[in-house]
């Protein structure tokens, strides 16, 4: 069955539009959404906790409170953890299946909150660190892949983003557990221990749900694939399901069956789609996301408040505001389209960091006027409000959606390591980069990549509002070779093979 589709709008729904599903209708996909998403909810907590755990770590470790190198690497070894999980997560989701992956990083995260808990010394600390972090790369690649897989394509947008809404609300959990064991014995090993816990709900959980029917599919495992899809799909648009999948996976066959990292560089289309893919990825990052969550004490102390328990308040308002944000996300991820939303928050971003800019330049040149202090408080607000909708989950949906089966995995996984690498980046380099030439000019230099991300996202992201993943394949083909029916299968895929 061949159907034409318009960008952002599948042709098969707008031949059968009461076939659509909503995304309350289905308990089984939402229940799916939820339980995946726990990975994003480690991924949150995990990033979040660490700062308030620090203050106190440094109460029980001297020599943590006498370096910043220990300090510096207690917060960071969870990203390099998460970049190595994130590169190695997309190769185990395409060999071993999105559900062992997933029970695999609750496993690492397990043991890695427990050894977190329990460091004897800083050391054992920042080995527990590592293993909590590959758990959440793991995770940060399978969870949109598995729950975008399973997703209805017209409700896909917002359920991959419901794991992004996990991801805030992780972070907003974090601050408020920051909060509750201020005053408990063992403060920071229970912040950090507690982590566990969820990890170990995600693997219980798991054992009920099914491994993604896609992945089966093209696995040759279609009778368990079709009894996982008849739980999602009505028997009319099941069957409809079935044979564009039976036709998708033929060609998949007629790829390689195990694709390896080098192979991803070597077919024009799959290149175009990691080019878009991984640069939202980075562009979520460079625009500066965490740093304006990590500075927003700052700003909120140039403002005229200086306690520690109004920065500490001023942080949860910040997470309750992105979290916020994510949920106008999920609405408008299938409403208004991927792109569109990208390129309007973008703009929001580019606004608001001018505003913060300006704000900053103007306190250092006056700083008895207290307006300043109001304006960036205004920046701020405006950026989460602007980031969180859209540069939030956008880039996690995309590359949920974008990569053709046999890559999805690997493909995901690569980017997800351009965002923890770009995170890094930004996290080490954004204090001295501000002490250096000022807060002013570095959010200068944040608006000047929020200005690179608009051209680049016009440029180069497709739009895949509910689009079959079929139907985003032949974009590719399309844009790579100018006809979807182009270079078909193994020639257009691996052209330099032969
Ligand atoms: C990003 C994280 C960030 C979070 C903030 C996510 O989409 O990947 O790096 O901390 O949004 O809400």
């Amino acid at each position: 069955m061949t159907i034409g589709s318009m960008p952002g709008s599948s042709g098969y729904l707008n031949l059968y539009p009461e076939r659509k599903i909503s995304y309350f209708s289905n308990p089984y996909v939402l229940g799916l959404t939820v339980t995946a998403g726990i990975g994003g909810l480690l991924f949150g907590y995990d990033t979040g906790v660490i700062s308030g755990a620090l203050l106190y770590i440094e109460d029980d470790f001297e020599a943590v409170k006498e370096s910043s190198f220990l300090q510096e690497t207690i917060v960071s070894m969870a990203l390099v953890g998460a970049m190595i999980g994130a590169a190695s997560g997309g190769w185990i989701n395409d060999s071993y299946g999105r559900k062992k992956a997933t029970l695999l990083a609750d496993v690492v995260f397990a043991v890695g909150a427990v050894v977190m808990a329990a460091a004897p010394d800083p050391y054992v600390l920042i080995v527990g660190r590592l293993l909590v972090g590959l758990g959440v790369g793991v995770a940060s690649v399978t969870a949109p892949v598995y729950i975008a897989e399973a997703s209805p394509s017209e409700i896909r947008g917002g359920l991959v983003s419901t794991n992004v809404l996990m991801i805030t609300g992780g972070q907003f959990l974090s601050y408020l557990i920051n909060l509750a064991f201020t005053e408990v014995p063992g403060t920071w090993r229970w912040m950090l221990g507690v982590s566990g816990v969820p990890a170990v709900i995600q693997f219980s959980l798991m054992l009920f749900l099914p491994e993604s029917p896609r992945w089966l599919f093209i696995k040759d495992d279609k009778t368990k694939a079709i009894a996982v899809l008849s739980k999602i799909y009505s028997p009319d648009r099941l069957e409809d399901e079935i044979d564009s999948l039976s036709a998708a996976s033929e060609e998949e066959c007629r790829r390689k069956n195990n694709v390896r990292y080098r192979d991803v560089f070597k077919s024009k289309e799959i290149r175009l789609a990691l080019l878009a893919g991984a640069g939202l990825q980075a562009f979520q990052q460079f625009t500066g996301i965490n740093t304006v969550m990590y500075y927003s004490p700052t700003i909120v102390q140039m403002a005229g408040f200086s306690s520690n328990q109004q920065a500490l308040l001023l942080s949860m308002i910040v997470a309750a505001v992105n979290a916020a944000g994510t949920i106008v996300g999920i609405y408008l991820i299938d409403h208004v389209g991927r792109k569109k939303l990208a390129l309007a928050s973008l703009s929001g971003v580019l606004a608001s960091l001018a505003i913060l800019s300006g704000a900053f330049f103007a306190e250092s040149s006056d700083s008895t006027n207290g307006v300043y202090g109001w304006l960036a408080i205004i920046g701020l607000a405006l950026y989460i409000a602007c980031f969180s909708p859209g540069m939030g989950p956008v880039p996690w949906t995309v590359n949920s959606e974008i990569y053709p089966e046999a890559y999805r995995g690997i493909c995901g996984g690569m980017s997800a390591t351009v965002n923890w690498i770009s995170n890094l980046i930004v996290a080490q380099t954004f204090l001295s980069i501000a002490d250096a030439v000022g807060t002013g000019a570095t959010f200068l230099i944040l608006a000047c990549v929020a200005v690179l991300a608009i051209v680049f996202v016009g440029i180069f992201v497709p739009e895949t509002k509910g689009l079959t993943f079929e139907e985003v394949e032949k974009i590719w083909k399309e844009r790579a070779w100018g006809s979807s029916e182009g270079k078909e299968s193994t020639e257009g895929l691996l052209e330099d093979e032969a």
